[in-house]
């Protein structure tokens, strides 16, 4: 077996910490090397290598990969659906710079693979709203969804052009509770435990019959290591899989909730977060990730809903 030395680019965010975490059990401590702008997060303090680095600067990015002898890249760092709203000139500057700053030294430095995540923000308003497909109408509205959509083309580009094996999954909204969301649309299914558990009540910033694609971490890990750990010829999608896990809403979830805390009241308060969510669809369509590659997701709300509780 050839030994990997992966390199994680934004290893302090929600899914870098997590993520960080599965590889270094799979490929050792040493072989994993996170790196972020920021400081490292306390869950990775002690397990493994830390690298601080600005992946806008691709100088010092291809200074680490030659340095630390990298085999593998995962790049996770990116301005998120809220956030990108606020800046989009910055959103689409980092989503898609740094992108092709991995891209081009992975090419040059013949990397054996690359992971970058797209998303559900791909697709907009005129996309299916129900089971949205794996290919179908794509325009999205927001500046992230369309730095992910062009980001997924560029993968593919490279794959055709240079051979270079990049691997993509559209996430759908995140929910853990080891580390905080960074400035997504889908955060509220994040905040609302928090604040279940510590002030029994939730202000929502979305309407209450928003429906979202959804999917809890350890689903997300999985479907990452599993995307990659996948034998080359399984990969028919170079530009990025979509995945399903589950569809809820904001009452949905607060009456799951109220199974856990039956004190537990939401409000809502919608704000511009609203129309982004409003642009994607409410679910998605996952047969051909689940047909090229084995995905099926382990956690629907309540099962999540009870892990969660468990582990806050
Ligand atoms: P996050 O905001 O929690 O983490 C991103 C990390 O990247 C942060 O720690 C940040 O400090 C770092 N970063 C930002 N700019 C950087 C730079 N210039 N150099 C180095 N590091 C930098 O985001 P996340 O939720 O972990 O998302 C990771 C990836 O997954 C992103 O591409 C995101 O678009 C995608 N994604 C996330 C979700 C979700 O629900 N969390 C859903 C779909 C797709
Ligand atoms: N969870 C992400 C967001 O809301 C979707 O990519 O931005």
């Amino acid at each position: 077996m050839i030994k990997e030395k992966i390199l994680v680019i934004g290893a302090s965010g929600q899914i870098g910490v997590e993520l960080t975490l599965a590889l270094r059990k799979i490929y050792g401590n040493a072989n994993v090397v996170a790196s972020d702008l920021r400081e490292e997060n306390d869950l990775l303090k002690g397990s493994g290598p830390y690298v601080s680095m600005d992946v806008m600067n691709k100088e010092m990015l291809h200074v680490q990969v030659i340095r630390q002898n990298i085999t593998q890249i995962y790049l996770l760092a990116a301005i998120l659906s809220a956030t990108g709203e606020k800046n989009p000139n910055l959103a689409w500057s980092i989503n898609m710079q740094s992108l092709l700053n991995v891209l081009d030294i992975a090419k040059e430095e013949k990397i054996h693979k690359v992971y970058w995540p797209s998303s559900v923000a791909v697709f907009g308003p005129t996309s299916p709203k129900q089971n949205c497909p794996q290919q179908t109408i794509i325009e999205p509205t927001t500046v992230y969804g369309i730095s992910k959509y062009a980001g997924e083309f560029w993968c593919n580009y490279y794959y055709q052009r240079w051979g270079l094996d990049v691997r993509s999954i559209r996430y759908p909204g995140l929910i853990s509770y080891k580390s905080a969301p960074g400035g997504g649309t889908t955060d509220y299914a994040v905040e609302i435990f928090h604040d279940a558990l510590e002030e029994k009540r939730y202000e929502c910033f979305l309407q209450e019959d928003t429906y979202l694609p959804m999917m809890y971490m350890p689903d997300a890990i999985r479907a990452t290591i599993e995307l990659m750990e996948a034998p080359e010829e399984k990969i028919r999608i170079r530009t990025a899989y979509n995945i399903s896990g589950m569809s809820f809403s904001p009452k949905e979830i607060a009456s799951e909730i109220k199974k856990h805390i039956p004190a537990f009241t939401i409000s809502y308060q919608p704000d511009y977060r609203q129309q982004i969510a409003d642009s994607w669809p409410q679910s998605i369509d996952d047969s051909v990730a689940r047909s090229d590659w084995g995905w099926r997701e382990d956690y629907d709300l309540e099962r999540m809903t009870r892990d969660m509780f468990e582990n806050l």
